[in-house]
């Protein structure tokens, strides 16, 4: 028989538009019987992003600055939206109304008020299938870090921490972009960008935030602004946040730490999560994205065991078990989890993607943060 095919349409054919395409392209690298995605659609308000897309994939038919065209074309079922944070709102609620599928990119709305209209727009059309972005946790050793949570080795938790560390912004001299800019990349700053990135993992645990105490640093007063002169940098670029939680395993308290950086000197887009608990520990970077560090405890000693994960994804896959797995395979994970969302088989989808109701939280959490910080408060969810 043959297998179902979702036809997708990119809207944003920026960097992460790019990325999303080129998964697509390579799918037959995962063996799998999920339906298969394949670009039907493409549109950027920038005619100069169509070039990649036209030389390396002529056989693509809608190309458009306008993503009405998209959403209203019977040639488009699903969408991955991948543009500035100041249009999610608006582009969103258009792509679910029209009733198209939606892969969105995170923070999924520039602030809480944008969300909210988002998911009442989610709410109001039930049979769209609505995901928000989020690949780090489709590393084979971040999956098997996964595996041991649910299995509750950990016992009663003591902390976690969870951070993405970025270091390009220690050039002052880079010159800003959009991603630094509060009117389009929002009042969040780096917790925006980073930060449903460093939840994915605690809300899928179960892990909610009932209290927050943020500390938020402006590192970079000013930048270039690439045409000779300098503007102000008025973005947050780093986060602390302490966040007090519930763990619905054992019903008690712990710590959780979230760090979202952009300028943590050395690290170049290193994700990270880091469980201790009573019973045992793990953690897992994607600085060492191999390794999945667990220990185990028994009496006053404990020791880390260190294990190799090779390409053991949670989607099975062509390349040979031992080899490497990079940011390119994670990110063909996640939109494979997408994919097996639109899958008859009522087998077992894996670890999903986030889903809009996280985004929420994940909204609440940076919303409390700033006005903890606004007031040197502690802040209740
Ligand atoms: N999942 C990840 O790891 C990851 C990484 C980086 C960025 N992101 C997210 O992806 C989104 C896009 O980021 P990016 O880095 O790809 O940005 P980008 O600037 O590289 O690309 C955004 C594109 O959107 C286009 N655009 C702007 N207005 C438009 C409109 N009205 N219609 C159609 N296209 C329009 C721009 O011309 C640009 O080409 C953001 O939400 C960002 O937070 C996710």
């Amino acid at each position: 028989m043959e297998r179902k095919k979702i036809r997708i349409g990119i809207i944003g054919l920026g960097l992460m538009g790019r990325e999303f395409c080129s998964s697509v392209a390579r799918w037959c690298h995962l063996l799998d019987e999920m339906p298969i995605p394949v670009i039907a659609g493409i549109c950027d308000k920038n005619k100069d992003t169509w070039k990649w897309y036209t030389d390396n994939f002529p056989e693509i038919g809608l190309k458009t600055d306008d993503y009405k065209v998209l959403l209203e074309s019977s040639e488009i079922d699903a969408i991955y939206c991948a543009v500035p944070h100041n249009l999610h709102e608006q582009i969103y609620i258009d792509i679910i109304t029209a009733k198209k599928h939606l892969l969105g990119e995170k923070p999924f709305g520039i602030d809480k008020v944008a969300n909210e209209n988002i998911l009442k727009t989610i709410k109001e059309n039930p049979e769209v299938i609505v995901r928000c972005s989020s690949e780090f946790p489709y590393f084979p050793a971040c999956q098997q870090l996964i595996k041991w949570l649910k299995s509750g080795k950990y016992g009663r938790l003591i902390e976690v921490r969870t951070g993405f560390h970025h270091s390009s912004d220690m050039d002052l001299n880079k010159p800003i972009n959009w991603k630094r800019m509060v009117e389009v990349n929002g009042e969040y700053g780096c917790m925006g960008d980073l930060g449903m990135h460093t939840l994915h993992i605690p809300f899928n645990m179960g892990w909610k935030p009932e209290s927050v105490y943020a500390d938020l640093q402006k590192i970079a007063e000013s930048r270039p602004d690439g045409k000779g002169g300098i503007v102000p940098c008025k973005t947050w670029d780093n986060a602390v946040l302490t966040c007090k939680c519930i763990d619905p395993k054992t019903g008690k308290y712990f710590s959780m730490v979230v760090e979202t950086k952009r300028m943590a000197p050395g690290a170049t887009n290193n994700w990270f999560i880091e469980v201790y608990g009573t019973e045992g520990s793990a953690t897992f970077s994607t600085h060492n994205p191999k390794a999945f560090n667990y220990l185990t405890t028994n009496g006053k000693e404990q020791g880390w065991t260190r294990i190799d994960i090779g390409s053991q994804s949670a989607i099975p896959t062509i390349t040979g078990g031992i080899f490497e797995f990079g940011f390119s395979d994670a990110f063909q994970q996640m939109i494979g989890a997408f994919m097996q969302e639109f899958s008859n088989s009522s087998a077992n989808p894996g670890f999903s993607n986030v889903m809009p109701d996280e985004t929420h939280m994940s909204h609440c959490l940076l919303t409390a943060a700033l006005e903890s910080h606004a007031s040197g408060k502690r802040i209740n969810l």
